[in-house]
C-alpha cells in the first residue's frame, strides 16, 4: 500500500475487505473444484452453497423465483442479459449508462436490436413518464420485447433511481428490466433491498471490497435467459465453467463488513467536503437536486473555470486519490457523456468525483484539511 495518501475513489474499485484480508494471509483455501464428489470437491460446494444461502438471505430473495449466477463482474453480467435480445427487440437505455450497458448495446445492434436511449433530467433523474410514453409509442409499431437498463446508483455522480419507477415502467410497458446495482452496496442505506418484481440485478465483488474479476446477478426464473458462456453445466447450465470458489468466499466477507460499515459516517465526511467545495462561487455540484437522492459515499462537482485533468494533479500532488467523473478506461480525461446527457455539456471535461469508503472513517480531519488546502490553490 502506498504511505501518505487518501484513496478517496472508492466508485473505482475499492480495496479489499479486512476479513478477506486477513483470510488472504492464512493462505489455506478450498481449491478443489465444486464439481469434483470426493470430500475436498464437497467442501468447496459447501463453501459456495453457503455463499448463495447468504445471499438470498441479506438481499431477500427466494431461491424459487430468481437463479444466483456467479461471473466474471458486472461487464458479463449487463451482457449476459441482453444476450436474450434478438432481432426486432429493442434495448432502452440512458446514454448516461456505463460503457459496459452501451458498448452491450451497440455490439448488439448487429443483430437487428433496435437501440433507444431514454431521457434523464438535468439532476440525473431518470424520466419516468416521458419514458413509459416513448416505450409505448415503440411498441404501437413494432412487435418485439423491450429490454431496458436501470441504473441503480450511477457510478459517476451517485445519482440514484427509484426501483419503483423500474417496476412502473416494466409494468406499463411489458418489458424486462435489468437493473445495474453494482454501484449500490455500502453506496446507499437500503443497498440490499430490492424488489422480486424486477427481472435482475448485477454486482461487481470488487466495488465493495472483495476481489476483482467478480461478480453476481440475481436473475428471474421466469426471464428468458440465454447463456453467454457454454461449456460444462455448472450454475444449473447457465454459465459454463469451473466455479470460482475463494471469488465467491470474498463476497460473502466482504458483505458482511459492508452491512456493518456506518454509512452515516462516510455520509458526514462527505457532507463536509461537499460545504468546503461549495464555499468557491464557481463550483457546482452535480445531481444535488435528484428526487432520490444520492449516493452517501460520492461527491461530483465541476470546478466551472478548471478542466478536471489540471485540478486532478494538483489533488494528487495533496496525496487524495479522486477521479474525473469521465476518467476513460485508459486514464485520460474525455468529455463526460453523464454530463451531456444531463444537459451540462459545456462543463462536460470539469466533473471531478470524489467516492469515499471504510478506509477514510477514522482520517477525517487529514483528508478535510487536504482537500480544503487543494480548494484554495485551485
Ligand atoms: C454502474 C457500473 N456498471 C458496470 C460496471 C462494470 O463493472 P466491471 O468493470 O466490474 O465489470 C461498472 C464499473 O465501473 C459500474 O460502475
Amino acid at each position: 500500500m502506498l504511505k501518505n495518501r487518501f484513496y478517496l475513489d472508492y466508485n473505482a474499485t475499492s480495496p479489499f475487505s479486512t476479513s478477506f484480508k486477513s483470510y488472504l494471509e492464512k493462505g489455506d483455501f478450498p481449491f478443489a473444484n465444486p464439481a469434483s464428489i470426493h470430500t475436498s470437491g464437497k467442501f468447496s460446494r459447501k463453501c459456495l452453497n453457503e455463499v448463495n444461502e447468504y445471499l438470498y438471505k441479506l438481499f431477500k430473495l427466494d431461491p424459487n423465483s430468481h437463479h444466483i449466477i456467479f461471473h466474471s463482474g458486472a461487464t458479463e453480467g449487463i451482457r449476459s442479459f441482453f444476450e436474450a435480445a434478438s432481432d426486432g427487440d429493442a434495448i432502452f437505455y440512458c446514454e448516461s449508462d456505463h460503457p459496459a450497458v452501451l458498448a452491450c448495446a451497440n455490439h448488439l445492434k448487429s443483430r437487428g436490436v433496435k437501440l433507444i436511449p431514454m431521457a434523464i433530467d438535468q439532476s440525473g433523474n431518470f424520466e419516468l413518464d416521458k419514458n413509459v410514453e416513448l416505450a409505448k409509442a415503440w411498441l404501437e409499431s413494432n412487435s418485439g420485447k423491450i429490454f431496458a437498463n436501470f441504473l441503480y446508483v450511477h457510478n459517476e455522480t451517485g445519482v440514484r433511481c427509484s426501483l419503483d419507477d423500474a417496476i412502473s415502467f416494466k409494468n406499463t410497458t411489458n418489458s424486462f428490466v435489468h437493473v445495474d446495482a453494482t454501484q449500490s452496496p455500502g453506496k446507499i442505506h437500503d443497498w440490499n433491498k430490492v424488489s422480486d418484481k424486477l427481472d435482475a440485478y448485477t454486482y461487481s465483488a470488487h466495488k465493495f471490497g472483495a476481489l476483482k474479476g467478480v461478480g453476481f446477478s440475481f436473475v428471474s426464473k421466469s426471464f428468458p435467459y440465454e447463456s453467454l458462456l457454454v461449456g460444462g453445466s455448472q450454475q444449473s447450465g447457465l454459465r459454463g465453467g469451473t466455479e470460482n470458489v475463494l471469488g465467491a468466499i470474498s463476497v460473502k466477507m466482504a458483505l458482511e463488513e459492508i452491512q456493518a460499515l456506518d454509512l452515516e459516517a462516510i455520509e458526514k465526511l462527505r457532507d463536509t467536503l461537499e460545504v468546503l467545495a461549495e464555499s468557491r462561487e464557481d463550483v457546482f455540484i452535480v445531481g444535488k437536486t435528484s428526487k432520490y437522492g444520492r449516493a452517501v459515499n460520492t461527491l461530483n462537482f465541476i470546478l466551472k473555470s478548471k478542466r478536471a485533468d489540471i485540478s486532478l494533479i494538483q489533488f494528487d500532488m495533496a496525496g487524495l486519490d479522486i477521479s474525473s467523473g469521465s476518467a476513460c478506461s485508459a486514464g485520460s480525461v474525455e468529455p463526460s457523456k453523464t454530463l451531456i446527457a444531463m444537459g451540462l455539456e459545456q462543463y462536460a471535461k470539469n466533473g471531478l468525483r470524489l467516492s469515499l469508503g471504510p478506509l477514510n472513517l477514522g482520517h477525517e480531519e487529514e483528508i478535510i484539511q487536504k482537500f480544503e488546502k487543494v480548494l484554495r490553490k485551485l
